[in-house]
């Protein structure tokens, strides 16, 4: 299959022989002495003497009689894993004279760029393959009487493996990854993003948090960035970094944690201290002596719940998005929650709003009665049901009372008409936004053709010139769903030279939302989230008002239409190789999956019991994959299967730890999902599978971990029936489809975090060098006075005493080499 992803370096194992076949003067002259002389022994004598003669006049050179021919002497031939530089030692003599050239030309294999081609010892990375694949080099030697000869030599290509040895469980409160890397801390919640702000005290009387990190650092992306400040996707020493902050871990952040006055309220400081250390970051990083932020830079930038924002595609203007701030509601306020992210070709990220339901105070027994059936339907729908709203931001009384920056997460019926109150400000939020990093002037843009729900991830098909291309979107919440998002525009591979929102306009406001529907017998479809199809229309429990109603709210959509209800769909993550997408389904708890509940593509009904007690239900979670009927993104059915199960080891091999994981890799709660970068080796021949961890159920064990996969195809398992098992006894029969098992060579466990941390968000430079990873809340449980947590100070030992930090790590190994292998 050809790709125009943009960021292919090139079309790996697919025989493509040399194509450079010009042949030269020097070349036919040669070719008269070699011992493979096809072109010239192959025509009639006369021609031969002729044409031979002919050439020789025209360099004006004379071959002596006599000359005897030079030796050429290729080497032994060679063994080389894919991606290592491979080195052609060969060489060359005369003895009646002197050699006058050398030359290495490939004739058989995956095309390679050779260095050193025109001297003795040439050298090349040995490319990506799936299976051995031998790559031919023919050395050409030129005497100085113009006599050639030639040898060959061949190299043997295996594919690369992962190449660490699996770290153990860990309980430390370190980051640990294997021999052989290292690790370095680059950017931790407080660090100043200008060379003005006060470095971070990290005691709780930090201010400016719109000029320094946010804290939850989730999802994150790296944009190669050119001298002259314009995209350049291939640079691996100098680009921008753009990445989520989730959430706030509030008592570290203040002197004492959280406060309330006499009154009841949060003093304004901390609510916006609070506020402010939510949303994303855009900072410049180089290679230069060591990974670092560049604090000068003018790309540096906060985005947070304050930053305005457009709406786009057809729910911009709808009167859903009417508020006091927007009275046409085109425009908003900032974004929250983000936490997986996902990609764009013409350089831009695209980022997810998650659980911002949470932040809304709305009382149902007092605002009920001002709201229409629908509206109450939605609310239940999308859990906007808090009483307080997160941390009591509403109850803020500012200094300026014009300014409603904490009135806005108020989303009860206040004022006489939705331009007098927020009664919907809860719509403005649960899209895909998306943002330019290159232009620090741009306004992000709220996409909504892209739906509105728990937004995990975002994650591309591959981009196929001429083919819609695809976004796949996880809706985090228990037994919701999995989303397609299929352009109405057919890419064009021209646009991955354009670069911002103007590009996005293009691909991104028009097309078609889907929700996947798994079926018993290994195959599915995607069902069209469109006003009059699939049983959406005018009637029922949420009779939608047209399109926009459709997309604001998908959930009930996906809910007429007969989507599967899944374990939590968080990231997805698209196989670069073959364009197969992999879904992390983090886990569901009893008292929401009841044992009827299981289906085939969340089969799995048990107990992990841990010190706190039982745990029935999918506590460990897994990993779904499905393969688009023909390759294509724009296809409405699909296969899968479950490529692996999380378990504790110890658990029920034929119920439960159905994958084979053992002590070396096993995992619960996979969240944060990731391919090796096509440009580089890992995503590549067998691509790399970063996976994340956001655990309860094997905590007892281990911190929270990342391990590397390497995996299979769809289908490369098997078709099992297992037995669930109820909290109450009851069992129950259950058909799934499980990938190939896991092995010491296939999964390893790369990294373990820090004390009650999540691991989350994960990205490399396109060289695949370094890898970026975000260590997100370590000691979230404790706080001012009980600090259960001393990361990342205590990374280099010590730290006592010191208040943990969310904080990007990165990634190097020892000997220059592309991580994992
Ligand atoms: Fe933000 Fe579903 O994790
Ligand atoms: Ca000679
Ligand atoms: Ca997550």
């Amino acid at each position: 299959m050809t790709t125009d992803n943009p960021f292919v370096g090139y079309s790996d194992g697919e025989i493509d022989t040399n194509p450079s076949t010009a042949t030269s003067l020097n070349d036919l002259i040669g070719q008269r002495y070699s011992r493979r002389a096809t072109l010239i022994g192959g025509l009639k004598g006369f021609t031969v003497a002729a044409l031979a003669g002919t050439m020789l006049a025209a360099c004006d050179e004379d071959t002596p009689a006599n000359n005897q021919q030079p030796t050429a002497d290729a080497g032994a031939d060679i063994q080389a894993v894919a991606g290592s530089m491979v080195t052609l030692q060969g060489s060359a003599t005369d003895p009646d004279g002197t050699v006058d050239s050398v030359q290495w030309m490939q004739t058989e294999g995956p095309t390679v760029t050779l260095t050193g081609a025109n001297t003795t010892m040439a050298s090349f990375f040995a490319p990506a393959v799936t299976q051995d694949t031998q790559l031919v080099f023919s050395l050409r030697v030129t005497d100085n009487g113009l006599a050639v000869v030639t040898d060959e030599v061949t190299v043997t290509v295996s594919p690369a493996l992962i190449g660490f040895m699996a770290i153990p469980k860990s309980l430390d409160d370190v980051v640990t990854v294997p021999d052989g890397y290292s690790v370095s801390v680059l950017y931790a919640l407080g660090d100043p993003i200008d060379a003005t702000t006060p470095p971070y005290s990290n005691n709780g009387s930090d201010t400016n948090f719109d000029r320094r990190a946010g804290d939850h650092h989730d999802a994150l992306y790296y944009f190669g960035l050119e001298s002259g400040g314009a995209p350049d996707p291939g640079n691996s020493q100098r680009g921008l970094l753009v990445m989520n902050h989730e959430n706030i871990t509030e008592s570290y952040l203040h002197a004492n944690g959280p406060t309330v006055t006499p009154d009841g309220r949060r003093p304004e400081a901390e609510a916006r201290k609070e506020m402010l250390a939510h949303g994303l970051s855009i900072v410049e990083v180089s290679a230069d002596n060591g990974w670092s932020i560049d604090r000068g830079s003018t790309f540096n930038r906060r985005i947070t719940p304050l930053t305005p924002v457009d709406f786009s595609g057809p729910v911009a203007g709808n009167a859903l998005l009417v508020t006091q701030y927007s009275p046409d509601g085109t425009e908003g306020r900032g974004t929250i929650n983000n936490c997986a992210n996902g990609f764009t070709p013409w350089n831009t990220d695209l980022t997810c709003e998650e659980n911002w339901a949470f932040y809304f105070k709305r009382n149902p027994a007092t605002d009920n009665g001002a709201r229409s059936a629908k509206e109450i339907t939605a609310f239940n729908r999308y859990g906007v049901t808090s009483t307080t709203g997160n941390y009591g931001w509403v109850t803020v009384q500012t200094a300026d009372p014009a300014d409603t920056s904490f009135a806005r997460w108020n989303a009860e019926v206040m004022g006489g008409d939705a331009t007098q109150d927020f009664r919907n400000e809860m719509n403005q939020f649960g899209w895909i936004v998306e943002i330019d990093p290159y232009d620090p002037a741009s306004k992000p843009r709220k996409r909504t053709a892209l739906g509105r729900f728990a937004h995990e991830g975002c994650w591309p098909s591959l981009f196929i010139d001429g083919t819609k291309p695809a976004w796949y979107m996880g809706d985090d919440n228990r037994n919701d769903y999995l989303y397609k998002f299929v352009s109405d525009t057919p890419w064009s591979a021209a646009d991955a030279d354009g670069t911002g929102l103007a590009v996005g306009d293009k691909y991104l406001d028009a097309g078609t939302l889907y929700v996947a529907r798994f079926n018993e017998d290994g195959t599915g479809q995607w069902l069209a989230l469109l006003l009059g199809q699939n049983g959406i229309g005018g009637g029922g429990a949420y009779p939608f008002a047209d399109q926009a109603d459709v997309l604001t709210h998908a959930r009930l959509a996906a809910d007429v239409a007969g989507a599967t209800p899944m374990d939590r769909p968080e990231w997805t993550a698209t196989n670069p190789r073959n364009g197969e997408m992999y879904l992390t389904l983090t886990n569901n708890r009893e008292r929401s999956k009841p044992i009827e509940a299981a289906n085939a593509a969340n089969p799995r009904h048990y107990n992990d019991p841990n010190p706190g007690g039982d745990n029935f239900g999918n506590p460990n979670g897994h990993i779904l994959r499905l393969k688009e009927t023909g390759g294509s993104s724009e296809a409405t059915s699909f296969e899968w299967d479950i490529f692996l199960f999380g378990a504790d080891d110890s658990l029920d091999a034929d119920n439960v730890n159905l994958s084979g994981l053992d002590g070396s890799n096993e995992f619960s709660s996979p969240d944060g999902l990731w391919f090796g970068r096509p440009s580089n080796i890992s995503g590549q021949g067998f691509p790399l599978l970063w996976i994340q961890t956001d655990d309860g159920a094997l905590t007892d064990q281990t911190n929270n971990q990342m391990l590397v996969a390497q995996p299979g195809t769809v289908g490369d398992g098997e078709a099992v029936t297992i037995t669930n098992e109820a909290s109450d006894g009851t069992t129950r029969q259950q058909g799934t489809f499980v990938g190939k098992s896991a092995d010491d060579v296939n999964l390893r466990r790369f990294l373990v975090g820090p004390a009650e941390c999540e691991i989350t968000g994960i990205d490399s430079t396109p060289d695949g060098s370094a890898i970026f990873v975000n260590i997100q809340h370590p000691g979230e449980n404790g706080g001012p006075g009980n600090i259960t947590s001393n990361w990342p100070a205590s990374q280099g030992g010590g730290g006592a005493g010191s208040r943990p930090r969310s904080a990007t790590i990165v990634i190097t190994k020892d000997d220059g080499g592309i991580v994992g292998y």
